[in-house]
């Protein structure tokens, strides 16, 4: 069966690739030397307007679009895209200086002056007005017009207002949740410190210089500041649906940013995007790659595998890293690639041309400040054009996992907010990369969802540190097991409920008949310190040796699971590190500590083997060399990719292929040049 989605957007049909684009910045003679240079670059869509409203709208009411008019043309006449945004990103200083209301509010409820970007209130009327009436105007004009593919919602959408209209909008949000003040105190356990509230008004959002202690509290502000966002996100949505109802919606997205729950925005978006920058040749590529491939997993899994664009990445070096590395040759096809591989349909960058003056005039650009096609980073640039314009056959292709490790954002906030066992950052993501780590290691597809999600159609879910569990997720764990699923669970799981107060009756509260386990209590190791695990000689994992425990060693009895690996040292040596339990047709596993990247590597070695995970190439994929399948369900594109400096060698048996960017075939020994991919199709 043909498993393929439509292109992004019927109009074109190849990967896209190009970059923000900001005219608006420039006089008109540069734009023709901008279709040169395009064309050059082998770019065929560039993201136009995104902070251009001050030359949209120079002063109230008073609109031009002519500039726009003619760079939509010249888009259209050189066979390039525009990916339109709308400009609520930034706006003009009459707006602020008239209606300052439209000017976020901190926590401490001071109100901003005029500056910077992404400085808005969420709620204020005049501004939703005004955003409203100019995505009107922009997609009145441009409904028909040939270049218009896709429209980019804002920019980064981020960060929370608490002006009075904004804490009145919560306050109603409140009530339409729990109806009554007296549910409200008992589901965030006001009686704590004297905070019972008897009048609605009394609530504020927690503040530096207020409120930060009540749990409940926390994690609704932050899911309030989620739907106030998706709720402006639907006011500036809605003329674009009115007039172009045909032109998919996407607004760029940061990966795991922790302030939205993007979830919450992907069901009211037609495809995901998202702006990656990693900071190359720091540390480990490798693991940073692997780090990376989450985060595209993340984004595919966000629309159920449906194709997302990689909306911003940058051809050779930011101006905000600490240090602005230049990438070294070969890094930008693969990490353009890498994208691609993981479900990208596009490589877009930040920025097209380098502006001239202000905050970004140093930030990597596809034209440098030279102004012409001369230089190394646009000839890498054209180059992975060139090569994305062999891979037609990868468009609309996607992966079906057998493997998902759950991410979720609600209990991402709850874990990181609790006091105890750790301070500060729990480790929670870091712990997700590393499950999924194992995965990569072995070219084995995963998704990365959320709590809510669908679990049937996986083999084995992963859940580390599911600390939160909101109604019914416990009960579809149950009937995913009972119904043959394999599910892994560690440490600090079933703590809380979705208000954050504590499971009462046993850890890990409604997870305790699947997993069973009771968890009586969490040890926390100081910096340095360790424990070990020792493998059961009889477990069937194939486990052995010994294996490195740190920082959180849950002490857990076995009530119906089965030990399959035991602590070696301090009080509670002997008691269990690791359980199985046989429940209905599956079996829940249980990690009870915190152990190195060699446990988890051969943990999962055995479950693939006993579950025979799908693997993205049927290999041994030497140490840094990641293998990413993209398939229609009858075509199979294999991407082979070598993080590491140094060649390598990928042994594919008996397997025949062609390099779709070379035309050769490949067979036998596959060898990869230090930062090399090849593209294999059988
Ligand atoms: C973000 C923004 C861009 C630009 C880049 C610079 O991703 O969306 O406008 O500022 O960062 O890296
Ligand atoms: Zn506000």
């Amino acid at each position: 069966m043909i498993d393929r989605y439509a292109p992004i957007n019927p109009k074109c049909t190849h990967l896209l690739h190009g970059g923000d684009y900001n005219p608006d910045q420039w006089p008109a003679e540069v734009w023709a030397e901008d279709m040169r240079l395009m064309k050059l670059a082998h770019c065929n869509t560039m993201s136009v307007g995104i902070f251009a409203w001050s030359r949209l709208e120079p002063s109230e009411g008073q609109f031009d679009l002519c500039w726009l008019d003619q760079i939509m043309d010249m888009l259209a006449e050189n066979d390039g895209y525009a990916v339109l945004a709308t400009p609520s990103g930034a706006r003009p200083p009459w707006m602020a200086a008239k209606y300052p209301e439209v000017l976020r509010v901190r926590p401490d409820r001071g109100r901003n002056l005029f500056g910077r970007r992404h400085n808005h209130c969420l709620t204020s009327p005049v501004y939703r007005e005004k955003t409203r009436l100019i995505n009107t105007k922009l997609a009145e004009r441009y409904r028909d017009h040939p270049a218009l593919l896709v429209w980019h919602l804002s920019n980064e959408y981020s960060g929370e207002c608490h002006c009075d209209l904004c804490r009145g909008a919560f306050r109603a949000w409140l009530r339409r949740k729990y109806g009554s003040l007296e549910a409200l105190n008992g589901a965030w356990w006001t009686a704590f410190w004297s905070h019972t509230y008897s009048d609605w008004d009394q609530i504020d959002p927690p503040s530096p210089i207020g409120e930060t202690s009540v749990h409940g509290l926390n994690l609704d502000w932050k899911r309030f500041t989620t739907d106030q966002t998706v709720d402006f996100m639907l006011n500036e949505v809605a003329p674009l649906r009115e007039f172009t109802p045909d032109v998919p919606v996407t607004t760029n997205m940061m990966g795991t940013f922790p302030g939205l729950n993007y979830w919450k925005l992907a069901p009211h978006l037609d495809v995901i995007s998202w702006d990656s920058y990693p900071t190359w040749h720091r540390d480990d590529d490798v693991r940073l790659a692997a780090d990376v491939a989450f985060v595209h997993d993340l984004n595919r899994s966000l629309k159920g595998g449906k194709p997302f664009m990689l909306m911003e990445s940058v051809p050779s070096a930011t101006n905000w890293m600490p240090s602005a590395k230049l990438k070294r040759p070969g890094m930008h096809a693969l990490s353009s690639l890498q994208a691609v591989a993981h479900g990208s349909d596009t490589v877009q960058y930040f920025q097209w041309r380098k502006s001239r003056g202000s905050a970004e005039k140093f930030h990597g650009a596809v034209v440098d400040h030279v102004g012409h096609e001369r230089t190394r980073v646009f000839q890498d640039v054209a180059d992975v054009g060139r090569k994305l314009e062999k891979l037609d056959a990868v468009v609309g292709t996607t992966v079906r996992p057998d493997v998902a490790i759950l991410y979720d954002w609600e209990n991402a906030w709850a874990v990181n907010d609790a006091q105890g066992p750790r301070r500060g950052d729990k480790g929670y993501l870091d712990d997700c990369k590393q499950h999924y780590r194992a995965f990569w290691r072995r070219g084995i597809p995963v998704d990365i969802i959320d709590m809510e999600q669908e679990l049937s159609s996986y083999k084995l879910v992963v859940a580390p540190m599911l600390y939160m569990l909101r109604p019914g997720v416990a009960e579809r764990i149950d009937a995913y097991v009972q119904a043959g699923g394999t599910f892994v669970a560690t440490y600090w799981t079933g703590i809380v409920d979705e208000n954050d107060l504590c499971t009462l009756g046993g850890f890990p509260g409604p997870l305790r008949p699947v997993l069973g386990i009771w968890a009586e209590e969490i040890d926390a190791l100081y910096e340095g310190d360790t424990n070990g695990v020792l493998p059961n000689p009889t477990n069937a994992l194939g486990l052995s040796g010994e294996y490195e425990a740190r920082e959180l060693c849950d002490l857990i009895h076995a009530e119906s699971a089965q030990v399959l690996a035991t602590y070696k040292a301090d009080f509670y040596a002997g008691r269990p590190a690791l359980t199985v339990n046989a429940f209905g047709e599956g079996n829940a596993y249980c990690i009870a500590s915190r152990n190195e990247d060699r446990f988890l590597h051969d943990f999962y070695g055995g479950l693939s083997e006993t579950l025979g995970l799908r693997r993205s190439l049927d290999a041994e994929l030497p140490e840094g060399i990641s293998a990413q399948l993209r398939s229609d369900g009858e075509h199979e594109t294999i991407f082979l990719m070598n993080f590491r400096t140094s060649r390598a060698c990928v042994d594919l048996g008996d397997a025949a292929f062609t390099d779709l960017l070379t035309g050769s075939p490949v067979n036998g020994e596959a060898q990869l040049e230090g930062y090399g991919v090849m593209v294999l199709a059988r």
